[in-house]
């Protein structure tokens, strides 16, 4: 638990870059590095940031793989993961935008889309460290409450409380959200060797307490944590408010 969510971004962006620091990468073997989208996640990628500009912190030999995309928003369109990737992370870092992985979520072929990256996730050997956010309704990626916890990268509707959630990102129009998404699994996240997890504000506290202090369900698909070696989730205070 840290104070406030400036404090969470500092705390998982050192963790991180000391992940990644000590991680002795091949030409076969980059540190793969799974990412996500959302407001949560901004102060960690403001942070990792900052630490790439000192000088203490090089991506050059690191690939990612984003949890999510929408399904049918076009590529350049402001709300995007895709633009949001670039916006708030890749275009600060010295990352080469080939080892920038991220679910096209108007390919052709959704299906063979979502198989391929599964391919080439375990092609790099797996994930190293799965960051991840979560949702009001505790979903991680867009892993919607009732999803299987061993399901795998696919085509997911979103939950009704998720368009409500996100609307704020399309000028509170509920009809202009995406209804579908890409998303990775539940089961892709929990095989990554360690995952960290970011839970901030108030609103997340109810999905907090139900994914920590309850049972494994996939009514909160976060509490798939609770099967993991090595889960960490940082929180502020605030997130705190129900446990
Ligand atoms: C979307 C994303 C999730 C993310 C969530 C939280 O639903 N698919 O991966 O965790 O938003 O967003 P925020 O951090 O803005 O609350």
């Amino acid at each position: 638990v840290r104070e406030d969510s400036a404090e969470v971004g500092d705390y998982i962006a050192n963790y991180i870059a000391k992940r990644i620091n000590e991680f002795e990468p091949t030409a076969e073997k980059p540190f793969v590095l799974g990412l996500p989208t959302g407001s949560s996640p901004i102060p960690t990628y403001q942070a990792l940031i900052k630490l790439h500009k000192a000088g203490e912190l090089s991506f050059k030999h690191v690939v990612t793989f984003n949890m999510d995309e929408y399904v049918g928003l076009p590529q350049d369109h402001p709300e995007s993961y895709h633009t949001f990737m670039f916006k708030h992370f890749f275009s600060h870092v010295d990352i080469p935008p080939t080892q920038v992985n991220l679910l096209d979520g108007n390919a052709e072929d959704l299906i063979g889309e979502c198989k391929a990256y599964e391919e080439k996730i375990k092609k790099y050997g797996g994930v190293e460290l799965f960051l991840g956010g979560i949702g009001e309704d505790g979903h991680i990626a867009f892993n919607e409450p009732g999803s299987s916890l061993a399901s795998r990268t696919r085509i997911k509707t979103l939950a009704y409380d998720t368009i409500l959630a996100n609307a704020r990102f399309f000028n509170n129009d509920i009809s202009a959200v995406p209804r579908m998404a890409l998303t990775v699994g539940v089961g892709t996240v929990l095989e990554s060797k360690e995952i960290v997890v970011v839970v901030t504000g108030l609103r997340k506290s109810l999905a907090l307490s139900k994914a920590i202090e309850e049972g494994v369900n996939h009514l909160w698909t976060l509490s798939a944590l609770q099967l993991h070696p090595w889960a960490l989730i940082v929180v502020d205070e605030d997130a705190t408010a129900e446990l």
